[in-house]
Parts: structure tokens; C-alpha cells; sequence
């Protein structure tokens, strides 16, 4: 079977663009892959994080991805700090990887921006890391939205450039990417990504209440046709949630709201998305509950530090250090 790894971080509140980018194709494609997934906490410290909320957003994370159906039976769910190896085989990598290949990531220009002395040295070399996590468990396929996939890409470049040195050390992973959903946009700002920690997102912990407030307030535009039109960012945006939330096709979708404005159209979004994300809570209400949390990340860190361990073991024997 292909391996599968991916990574979320741990910072901020989960929200539907990740669910939809990505943790919704994790979740369908389980039975048809060797997955890890991992919560990058070393990736979530790149920019300041009050102590206690982290950890306990490691745990929330991890109850999150199994309510929405990770199955520790059949994927591998550990945080990314248990196994030093990640960031052991990260300084590796860096001494292999070019300061133009590095500079040239949108991530870091969009995160950097405006903010000079505050942006730490972790930010910028965030896709090192990144690749280490890639790296170490011979992954074929990475499942990321949109905006990772140019990090993918460089994971891509530095095992080639690694191999090419050394011979076949590295498997050259690919990056795959579900559309449409690979980039959801914020609600009040349709023109960028849903992020954590924006005003704009719906995370999937929010009552319904307050998921039927933000989409009622959302933007749109006063054209007050319902029609997939990627030039109306917002109403598109919309229409794409109602799409992978109600699992209808796009011409369904249409169809069912010809003669319906907006005010209509957003009601019934509100309702699709009610109706998914209601039994997620409950279900990482029970999880939270029933302490199996920390049980499932000890043993995913017990499956994955032996593959890890012996990756690292052998690029250090074969770039001579120890
Ligand atoms: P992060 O929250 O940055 O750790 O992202 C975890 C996963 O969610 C990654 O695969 C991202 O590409 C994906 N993701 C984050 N934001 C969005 C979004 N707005 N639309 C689609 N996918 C997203
Ligand atoms: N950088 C990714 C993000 O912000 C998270 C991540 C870290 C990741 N390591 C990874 C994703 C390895 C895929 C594979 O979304």
C-alpha cells in the first residue's frame, strides 16, 4: 500500500477549511492507504504560543481528527515533537538545502510581511521541518490544501538533490490535492485563505448559533444570483462549502436555487453545515470524555519512533556523522 503522511498544526481553533482541504480526504481515503498523520507542534511554536493553551491544543486537535473519523485502528495519529528524529533530520536537511530555494516560499513572504524583527529564523525554515516529517517515513502521497503544496514541492527538491549526492536515500513524495475545497476562503474576506485565529473562518468546535450568525453575515456581493462564478469570490466560496457539504453536484445546486436569493441560499448552507458538524462535536465531546486521548498518541509515537529512528540512523551513517 502507498504511504500516506500529513501534518496539521495545533495552533488556533480547527476550522472547515481544513476540514474540507484536508482532513475530510484523510478521513475517505483511510482504508486505501498506510497513513500517518501528526500534530506538527515543532511547526506550531514558529510563531509565540502561550504554553498551557498549546498543549491543550495538542490534545484538542488529536480529539478533533478522530471525531471526524481518523480511526487509530487504521491510521497512525502522534505528535510530531515525541520524536526527536524530526528535528534532527530538519538541521540535516537545512545543510542541503539552498537559501534561494528556501526564500522563494509565498508562506513565509505572506506571513512575514510588515512584521521585520518579530519573524523568527523557525518561520523561515518552517518547510525544512516540514520536509523532515515527509521525509522520514518514505511518504508517496501528501494530502495538503492548496497553500502547502508548494512546501511539498521543495520536500520533492531537497530528496532529489540528496539523492543525487548520495543515491536512493530519500522516496520523492507527491503532493495531492482534493478539489474543489483545496482553498477555502474566509467568510468576510472571500479574497484570502480561512485561516486560524481570523474572523472570518467556521471552526468546527462553533455552535450551531454562531455558524448560523457568520454565514447570515457573510460576504457576498449584490448581483443576487446563485451561480458558480469564480469571479464572485464570495458567493462561489459559498456555494463550494454548500457543495462539499451537501454532497450535490454543482448543477444541482443551481437548479435548487434558481429562483432563491441569497438570504434563502445562506439559511440552507447554515443548515448543511449544522447538520455535518453537530455530530463531530458530540462525537469529540465523548472522546475528550473518555481519556483515550493520550493513550492513542503514546501509541502512535510507539508505532512511528522505529521507522523514524532507523531513516535517520541511516542518513547519518551515510553523510558521516557519529
Ligand atoms: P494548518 O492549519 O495550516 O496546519 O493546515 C492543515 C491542513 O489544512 C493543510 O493541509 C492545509 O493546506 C489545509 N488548509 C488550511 N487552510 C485551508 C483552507 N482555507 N482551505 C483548504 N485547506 C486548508
Ligand atoms: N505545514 C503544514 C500546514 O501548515 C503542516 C505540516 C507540517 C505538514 N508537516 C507536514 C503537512 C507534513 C503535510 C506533511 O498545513
Amino acid at each position: 500500500m502507498k504511504k500516506v503522511f500529513s501534518g496539521i498544526k495545533p495552533s488556533g481553533d480547527i476550522h472547515i477549511g481544513n476540514y474540507l482541504g484536508a482532513i475530510k480526504g484523510w478521513v475517505d481515503s483511510q482504508d486505501d492507504f498506510d497513513n500517518i498523520f501528526c500534530i506538527v507542534d515543532l511547526h506550531a511554536i514558529t510563531v509565540q504560543q502561550d504554553p498551557k493553551i498549546l498543549k491543550e491544543k495538542i490534545r484538542e486537535t488529536a480529539g478533533l481528527l478522530l471525531a471526524c473519523g481518523i480511526d487509530s485502528e487504521k491510521s497512525v495519529l502522534f505528535v510530531q515533537s515525541h520524536i526527536s528524529a524530526h528535528s534532527e533530520l530538519a538541521w540535516i536537511l537545512n545543510c542541503f538545502t539552498p537559501m534561494g530555494w528556501m526564500q522563494r516560499m509565498t508562506q513565509f513572504k505572506e506571513k512575514s510581511e510588515g512584521q521585520k524583527d518579530k519573524v523568527s529564523v523557525g518561520l523561515f525554515d518552517y518547510p525544512a521541518l516540514m520536509s523532515a516529517d515527509i521525509l522520514l517515513y518514505d511518504t508517496d502521497i501528501v494530502p495538503v490544501g492548496e497553500d502547502q503544496t508548494q512546501h511539498v514541492e521543495l520536500a520533492r527538491d531537497i530528496a532529489k538533490r540528496f539523492n543525487s549526492i548520495y543515491g536512493q536515500v530519500f522516496n520523492v513524495p507527491k503532493a495531492v490535492v482534493t478539489k474543489p475545497g483545496a482553498r477555502i476562503m474566509g467568510l468576510q474576506k472571500p479574497e484570502n485563505k480561512m485561516s486560524k485565529g481570523g474572523s472570518d473562518t467556521i471552526g468546527l468546535l462553533d455552535s450551531a448559533d454562531d455558524i448560523r450568525k457568520k454565514i447570515a453575515s457573510a460576504v457576498t456581493d449584490s448581483d443576487n444570483e446563485i451561480k458558480f462564478d469564480s469571479n464572485r469570490a464570495g458567493i462561489y466560496n459559498l456555494l463550494t462549502i454548500y457543495e462539499l457539504f451537501s454532497g450535490l453536484d454543482q448543477g444541482e445546486i443551481e437548479k435548487k436555487f434558481a429562483e432563491k436569493g441569497y438570504a434563502d441560499f445562506k439559511k440552507d448552507l447554515a443548515e448543511v453545515v449544522v447538520v455535518d458538524l453537530e455530530p463531530i462535536r458530540e462525537k469529540y465531546n465523548d472522546i475528550k470524555e473518555s481519556g483515550e486521548i493520550e493513550k492513542i498518541l503514546e501509541k502512535g509515537a510507539d508505532k512511528v519512533r522505529p521507522i523514524a529512528e532507523k531513516k535517520l540512523k541511516e542518513v547519518k551513517n551515510i553523510i558521516g556523522l557519529g
